[in-house]
């Protein structure tokens, strides 16, 4: 349990325009004021992470989300109703009161409502909207635990909030409803449900893997340094981690997921980051199933497999 004190100094440290490590159900995030460039500009400086990829904005209300966008569609009602707090984010034509460095200079901002307690308590008592990519390197794993952010950011940012393991542990879907509804990138929420709700299919030029290009989703993406790969009954020669779901394997390093989508996604990033550390030749993972709720998985290991 976070205690209160702890959530006041990370609501000082936001308002001082200092950064902080928060948990989400999806990852954790690195966490600034997303109204005050100069303390977002510092995200992308410890993230390493090229201008041109813009943060979601994390808010405690759908009334916080209406006062950053010029437009709040019906169908965006209909989805922070169903979804919020969850891990849904929706791309609306953002308001000048979001900073340009924000949005990587778009003129659309992605909002969520975070489903963990001491995220949505922090937003309150920062009273302020937060800027909040996933709290990790640029390219590198997500962190789903606050051990993850610890390793790759503790010595560069202000606090971290430890609020335990992430439930959902990929991250949201991202939806845009600036034009046509458009999925931006596939996470654990099941598509069929996301049309019904809307009252529309998605968009779907260019989704072969559920996933279309989006500013900031670069093929190589959520990688660990040791060269992975997917497998489907052998392994390569060497010495390797296997992370497997349904066939076991002999490998050096034998990592079993969940064989719901729901379990192996919440054990993927903390599995990949074993597999990792323990500075093998390679990381295979066992190919998962083609069925749709798999798909925000798949998404994640191939851009983990990517070789550019
Ligand atoms: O679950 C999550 O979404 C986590 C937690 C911390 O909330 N955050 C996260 O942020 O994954 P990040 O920065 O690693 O990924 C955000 C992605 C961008 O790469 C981009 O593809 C998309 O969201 N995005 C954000 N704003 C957008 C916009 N205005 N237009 C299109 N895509 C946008
Ligand atoms: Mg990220």
């Amino acid at each position: 349990m976070i205690r209160q004190q702890e959530l006041d100094r990370a609501a000082a440290i936001i308002r001082s325009g200092g950064l902080v490590a928060i948990p989400t159900e999806t990852v954790y995030g690195l966490g600034a004021d997303a109204l005050n460039a100069q303390a977002v500009a510092r995200i992308y400086a410890v993230k390493g992470r090229p201008s041109t990829s813009p943060l979601i904005v994390h808010v405690c209300s759908v009334e916080m989300a209406r006062s950053l966008v010029t437009d709040w569609p019906q169908s965006a009602s209909r989805l922070a109703a169903r979804y919020w707090p969850g891990p849904l984010t929706i791309v609306l034509p953002k308001k000048p009161v979001v900073p340009d460095i924000v949005t990587a200079g778009l003129s659309t901002v992605g909002l969520r409502m975070p489903a963990h307690p001491a995220a949505l308590e922090l937003i309150r008592r920062s009273a302020t909207p937060l800027a909040a990519p996933s709290a990790n390197r640029f390219t590198g794993i997500s962190p789903t635990t606050a051990e993850h952010v610890r390793r790759s950011l503790g010595d560069q940012i202000d606090m971290i909030l430890d609020g335990g393991p992430c439930d959902v542990g990929i991250e949201s879907t991202v939806l845009s409803l600036a034009g046509p509804a458009t999925l931006l990138r596939p996470g654990m929420i099941p598509l069929e449900e996301l049309e019904s709700v809307i009252g529309q299919p998605l968009a779907k030029a260019g989704m072969a893997e559920g996933a279309h290009p989006s500013p900031g989703m670069h093929a190589r993406h959520y990688s660990p340094r040791t060269p992975l790969l997917i497998v489907d009954g052998s392994l390569p020669p060497g010495r390797g981690a296997y992370l497997w779901w349904r066939r076991e394997l002999e490998a050096e390093l034998k990592l079993r997921l969940g064989d719901t989508a729901e379990a192996y996604a919440h054990q993927l990033y903390d599995a990949l980051d074993r597999a990792d550390q323990a500075g093998l030749d390679w990381i295979a993972i066992e190919a998962v199933p083609q069925a749709m709720e798999w798909c925000g998985i798949r998404d994640r290991i191939q851009r983990a497999s990517a070789r550019d």
